[in-house]
């Protein structure tokens, strides 16, 4: 049976007293929610207040990003080690604002993945169509050779600890959802494709996550379907409430 796991990404939000403030608040409202795992995606700087704030609840804190070198001349980057040294252990990989933004490719993708499941990190790893892409018909293509290319390399143990967060991009901070049925579909063909990569049974143990404008009203219905196992959850992992009614949801 797979578990569902609830993550908020903040993207570029929260300083640390801001995310001290706001896990301070969100903690006693999914205390004792066990039926999922909770996780919180800091922005680097944020990530050791947090984890404080954090401690001893069933909230986790991840990262939003690493890099696929150990270390040396990468200004501004930060590896896997760095991250588990702190006590980090989830990372976002491969989120579309990365791609589309600041260049990532599958390629990049695959290496930051390898990187960090080296490193003992868990990864939620993000891909998705695009308008065009939905509207020509061709999204499961798009996440085939998305899913092949980022898993590249990766062995079966290794896609234990890998988590795919299927966030089509015209969803995602455009108050547009995927229909329940368009995201079960989706992450179904995501499954099928791990399913030909490394077989049924690893394939069903694994958690695939809709991410895209999923809130306090969509997420039952989302979280419903058979292929949905969670949430990757961007503007309403901003608000307490908002949040803690997609757990609710999750239970
Ligand atoms: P929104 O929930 O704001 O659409 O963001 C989704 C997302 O990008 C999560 O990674």
């Amino acid at each position: 049976m797979r578990r569902y796991v609830i993550a908020g990404n903040w993207k570029m939000n929260f300083t640390p007293s801001e995310a001290t403030a706001f896990i301070n608040e969100v903690k006693p409202l999914v205390e004792g929610k066990n039926n999922c795992d909770i996780i919180f995606c800091a922005p680097f700087v944020t990530i050791g207040a947090a984890m404080e704030a954090a401690k001893g609840s069933n909230i986790k804190i991840g990262a939003q990003n690493v890099h696929f070198e150990e270390k040396g001349a990468f200004t501004g980057e930060i590896s896997a080690k760095m991250l588990k040294e702190i006590g980090v252990e989830y990372v976002i990989i491969g989120h579309s604002e990365r791609r589309q933004y600041f260049g990532e490719t599958d390629h990049t993708v695959n290496l930051r993945t390898k990187a960090a499941l080296a490193a003992g990190l868990k990864v939620l790893l993000c891909l998705g169509e695009v308008k065009e892409e939905r509207l020509a018909g061709i999204t499961n293509e798009v996440v085939a050779m998305q899913t092949k290319l980022d898993l590249a390399g990766i062995s079966a143990e290794e896609l234990k600890n890998v988590i795919i967060a299927y966030e089509p991009v015209w969803a995602i901070g455009t108050g547009l959802t995927a229909t329940p049925e368009q995201a079960d579909e989706t992450c179904g063909a995501i499954r099928d494709v791990v399913a030909s990569l490394y077989g049924r049974e690893a394939a069903e143990g694994l958690i695939i996550q809709y991410g895209g404008s999923m809130n306090e009203k969509n997420a039952s219905e989302l979280l419903s379907k058979a292929n949905v196992d969670g949430g990757l959850i961007g503007g309403a992992s901003l608000v307490a409430e908002k949040f803690n009614a997609i757990v609710d949801a999750a239970q």
